[in-house]
């Protein structure tokens, strides 16, 4: 089996805990550390929820970094309505096992320095700020990363926060622009295929009949998904379970198909500020464009469940 040593760089979330869950329970992955951001909601919950995750799954093994409390340039702004005032959709977890440890870039720049070359993963899950500060600040060690597997963006589909912009990109469309224009080896993840990957309530009771920690609290996370939604009610599918197909591609590259394209950010002062547009002069990167969305699912579970 394939050993998938990697950090994940979040703002949990309801569908970042979910991810992480996943990570956290699958036998391939080795997870180095967490470094959170502001995204879904402000940096000290997002911080304090990778505690929360990482005490209910016994994992006090795994440091926590608080990274970027904003984003580069424009003015930051949350989804509280969608993951709830705590960023978990009220679902209850322990309290961190430790305080988090100093500034999220300064311990990547560390690691990835004492880390072999092309030997460890950045999956991001969230806006691309504290890469972005990586890249700009410590490019060295950016230059290190193995793979970047990035959720994010709308490349064909509609945006969810303008007519074309994704969240995690319309959150620091900045560091977005950095990172695209990098030329780091990019696998991004956008809404053209996460939309298709959700569950249903039998889904949920299928993680709950199972009585593992990761797939109990994994079910309520989902329904919260549903209570929170206004897409959805009882008896439909979830909100899109958008970040758990970072960890999932980076298991199982098959279940994605992946096109080579470069993107350009939209910088400007509109509320499709972070849309992206396929772009012949910028950095080829890998783009998902496909995927099978009942294997992921199928994966999803196997490991929640084992
Ligand atoms: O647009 C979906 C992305 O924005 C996901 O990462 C979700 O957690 C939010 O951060
Ligand atoms: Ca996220």
């Amino acid at each position: 089996m394939t050993t998938i040593r990697a950090i994940i760089d979040t703002d949990p979330g309801i569908d970042d805990a979910v991810a992480i869950l996943f990570a956290l329970a699958s036998p391939v992955f080795v997870i180095l550390g967490i470094t959170t951001v502001a995204g879904n909601i402000g940096i000290t919950t997002t911080t304090r929820n990778a505690g929360r995750l990482l005490a209910l799954a016994g994992r006090q093994d795994v440091p926590v970094f608080a990274g970027a409390a904003g984003p580069l340039a424009c003015k930051g702004f949350d989804v509280a309505e969608i993951h709830g005032s705590d960023g978990l959709g009220g679902v209850a977890f322990p309290a961190p096992l430790a305080e988090p440890g100093g500034d999220a870039v300064a311990w990547l720049a560390a690691r990835f320095m004492v880390e072999p070359a092309g030997t460890v993963d950045l999956l991001t899950l969230g806006p691309l700020t504290n890469l972005a500060r990586l890249v700009t600040d410590h490019p060295a060690a950016a230059r290190r990363i193995r793979r970047v597997i990035a959720m994010g963006g709308a490349v064909l589909d509609k945006g969810n926060i303008g007519p074309r912009s994704e969240f995690n990109m319309a959150a620091d469309p900045e560091a977005a622009d950095i990172v695209f224009g990098a030329g780091l080896p990019v696998i991004l993840i956008p809404l053209d295929v996460t939309r298709k990957v959700r569950a249903s309530q039998p889904y949920c009771d299928r993680l709950q009949a199972s009585g593992k920690t990761g797939a109990v609290a994994s079910a309520a996370l989902i329904r919260a998904y549903f209570q929170n939604t206004t897409v959805s009610g009882p008896g439909s599918e979830s909100r899109p379970l958008h970040d758990p197909c970072v960890m999932l591609l980076a298991e199982d590259p098959s279940l994605f198909t992946l096109e080579p394209m470069g993107l350009s950010v939209d910088l400007g002062p509109t509320r499709d500020a972070g849309a992206l547009t396929p772009d012949a002069t910028r950095p080829v990167i890998h783009v998902a464009m496909e995927v099978d969305g009942a294997r992921a699912l199928d994966l999803l579970a196997a490991r929640l469940t084992a």
